[in-house]
């Protein structure tokens, strides 16, 4: 395992710097080579500083609990009363963290592609090893005896099982594309992936391995599942497509996204939806921003739900809830809104995302990522109140105060803050998922023209590849950002300081790292091929997709404008990190890269030379999937 030098400036992609100080003097240094790549323990001299974004959580036997610390590239171990014991380097972003009942614990690392196994000796983290998966591991869930971990890996929509204790991939299951959250049901004989592009909910048999059944319906964003504890229900948190423009009359009524919770019965029955049903939570005038984390306490009788962009926990007694077909209705049902004893909600403030249940109480654990906490809800059944019984801080040392980071985190804040919509419907994350694009098209009227839905553009490098939106009509940034908080979101005009601090933020934002290069970062040699072809006077594609980006700074009429255009010609997008997108070109009628190629953007329509040929295109795909 490589050693980390002292002092250390680590840039961890897609977050904020962090500087890595580590002071291990000779002696400390073989402890900490056995222990991997310790940054930080309580009785040594804290080294990590800046924002640490817990954005999963999970509870281990004795009570304690791990956090996956996305910006840091760091796990934690927490001690509930004592507070942060200890912290170790994983790589880039790591996004979750599971620990079964037996002690296995376990992390998965996004940009990095690996799942970490991870050991507690004492109070210290231990990394015991790893196994390269590739392909951006989102979520992770372990069997109940700990001997398997199941990843969804999203980039290539599979769900990898893999053998703890021997560090090895038993199989990898095509499930669907974007897989990103799973469970495992209490017996561990079913696992359920949560696909959000296409949405649809994946069962797969834990013992043939195989995918048993599949429970699709429209929706996005889906988040974190969970199994009732008698395995027969499975609730999942996921967001509504409504479908139209961000007007105030189309938000209120819920007619341009929505928060739900949705729930699948099995065995599946023989309903039109199979089994899938649907719950509302938009209250008018105070809707639900964002549902990620979901948990269903020991007596399957309550369901408790986080929603980062309203900053709060939902508490849903299941014992007689309006359920509806899956879309059903567009705001929450009056009469389950004003029953404190069936819904209640709690203000967390930050961002709470993912949930762990607590074994030993009552209660549930919230990763907090935007406050850099672990929370302890507790509260069940009616008449009993919600309340924070706990909040502990995952980091030993927040770090001098550094202006430029503060900025961009406020920006953070705003960016993911569905308060600065209309009744806190939605955030920028909402459809700038993550600060990418999204599973489906939005017509936000931002040219001014009607029923033109575009698919959203990532915000990655935004403020190096103007001019922006999709026709490239908009030459000033603060003004679009301005737009986008005004009009997609239908929210109050921001201060100056609001929309510098939101492009602070931006700025942080780098394109995934291409999970489809080399273990070196290098290409393969498809994708060689493809790069000269790419640059070659056979395909032109240079002409307009250069530098940094794969950009330019004009737009161009290539042949897919519509009769409602409001201006006849396109920016060429960024085409770094086009690999994440499912939906492509601005109608997003082209549903992966070879189809850009050959059906609406080849040479013939862009650069007046012969269509692509079978193997140009897979080079070419090899080439752009790489970037
Ligand atoms: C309802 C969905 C939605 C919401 C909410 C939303 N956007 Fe967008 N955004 C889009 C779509 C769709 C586009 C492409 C529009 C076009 O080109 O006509 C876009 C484009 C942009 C662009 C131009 C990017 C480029 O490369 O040209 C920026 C910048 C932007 N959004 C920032 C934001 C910010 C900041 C927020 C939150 C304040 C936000 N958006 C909220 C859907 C949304
Ligand atoms: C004449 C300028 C021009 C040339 C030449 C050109 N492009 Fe484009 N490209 C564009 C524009 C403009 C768009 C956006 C079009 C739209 O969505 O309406 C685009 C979109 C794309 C997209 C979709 C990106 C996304 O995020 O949806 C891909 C992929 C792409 N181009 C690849 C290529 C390749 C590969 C070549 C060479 C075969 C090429 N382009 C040649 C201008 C060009």
């Amino acid at each position: 395992m490589p050693m980390e030098s002292s002092g250390v400036v680590r840039r961890v992609r897609g977050g904020l710097p962090v500087l890595m100080v580590l002071a291990l003097s000779c002696a400390t240094a073989a402890l900490s080579c056995a222990a991997g790549n310790r940054v930080m323990a309580a009785d040594m001299p804290s080294s990590v500083v800046g924002y640490r974004t817990p954005v999963d959580v999970a509870c281990l036997v004795d009570g304690r609990l791990v956090t996956a610390n996305a910006a840091a590239g760091t796990v934690s171990l927490v001690d509930p009363e004592r507070g942060p014991l200890d912290e170790i380097a994983v790589g880039a972003r790591p996004t979750a963290v599971a620990a079964s009942a037996t002690g296995e614990v376990v992390a998965s690392v996004r940009e990095a592609g690996d799942l970490v196994v991870l050991g507690i000796d004492g109070d210290r983290l231990v990394e015991r090893g790893r196994v390269h998966l590739g392909f951006e591991p989102w979520h992770a869930a372990l069997s109940p005896d700990g001997a398997r971990a199941y990843v969804p890996l999203s980039a290539c929509g599979r769900l990898a099982v893999v053998d703890v204790a021997a560090r090895r991939v038993v199989e990898s299951i095509e499930v669907g594309k974007l897989p990103r959250f799973v469970a495992v049901a209490p017996d561990g004989g079913t696992i359920a992936v949560a696909c959000s592009e296409g949405a649809a909910i994946v069962l797969v048999d834990a013992d043939s391995l195989t995918v048993r059944d599949r429970a699709p319906f429209k929706g996005l964003n889906l988040g974190e599942l969970a199994f009732a504890p008698d395995g027969a229900t499975i609730y999942f948190a996921w967001t509504y497509d409504g479908g139209s423009h961000p007007s105030p009359g189309n938000i209120r009524r819920g007619w341009v996204t929505g928060s739900r919770l949705g729930r699948l019965r099995l065995p599946r029955g023989e309903d039109d939806e199979g089994g899938l049903e649907g719950l509302t939570l938009d209250v008018p005038g105070r809707a639900v921003g964002d549902v990620l984390g979901v948990e269903v306490l020991a007596d399957g009788g309550t369901v408790l739900m986080t929603a980062g962009g309203s900053h709060e926990l939902l508490r849903l007694a299941t014992g007689d809830l309006p359920w509806t077909q899956i879309s059903g209705l567009e705001v929450m049902d009056p009469r389950l809104a004003a029953d404190g004893a069936r819904f209640a909600r709690l203000e967390l403030g930050g961002r709470p995302l993912g949930m762990a249940r607590d074994p030993h109480a009552n209660r549930v654990w919230i990763a907090n990522g935007l406050s850099d906490t672990v929370q302890a809800v507790a509260g069940s059944g009616a008449g009993v109140e919600l309340a924070v019984v706990a909040t502990v801080s995952v980091a030993a040392l927040a770090g001098p105060a550094d202006p430029a980071a503060e900025l961009a985190r406020r920006g953070e804040a705003i960016f993911h803050d569905a308060r600065r919509s209309l009744d806190q419907w939605y955030s920028c994350h909402t459809c700038h998922y993550e600060g990418g694009g999204s599973t489906i098209t939005f017509d936000t009227r931002n040219d001014g023209s009607i029923g033109t839905y575009k698919t959203v553009l990532p915000l990655w490098g935004v403020a190096e590849t103007g001019p922006w939106t999709w026709h490239g009509w908009q030459t000033d940034l603060t003004q679009s950002l301005e737009k986008s908080l005004v009009e997609s979101m239908q929210g109050p005009q921001p201060s100056a300081d609001d929309v510098t601090a939101l492009a602070a933020y931006l700025g942080t934002l780098r394109p995934p790292p291409s999970p489809f290069r080399r273990a070196d970062g290098g290409l393969d040699t498809a994708a060689e091929r493809g790069r000269a072809l790419f640059a070659s006077a056979r395909a032109g594609c240079t002409t307009c997709h250069g530098g940094e980006h794969l950009t330019s700074g004009e737009t161009y009429d290539v042949g897919l404008g519509r009769s409602g255009d409001r201006y006849p010609t396109f920016s060429p997008p960024s085409l770094l990190g086009v690999f994440r997108k499912t939906r492509l070109l601005h109608h997003g009628k082209a549903r992966s890269l070879a189809d850009v190629l050959t059906r609406f953007h080849g040479p013939e329509k862009v650069s007046g030379t012969p269509p692509l040929d079978p193997d140009e295109v897979a080079d070419l795909v090899a080439y752009l999937e790489s970037l």
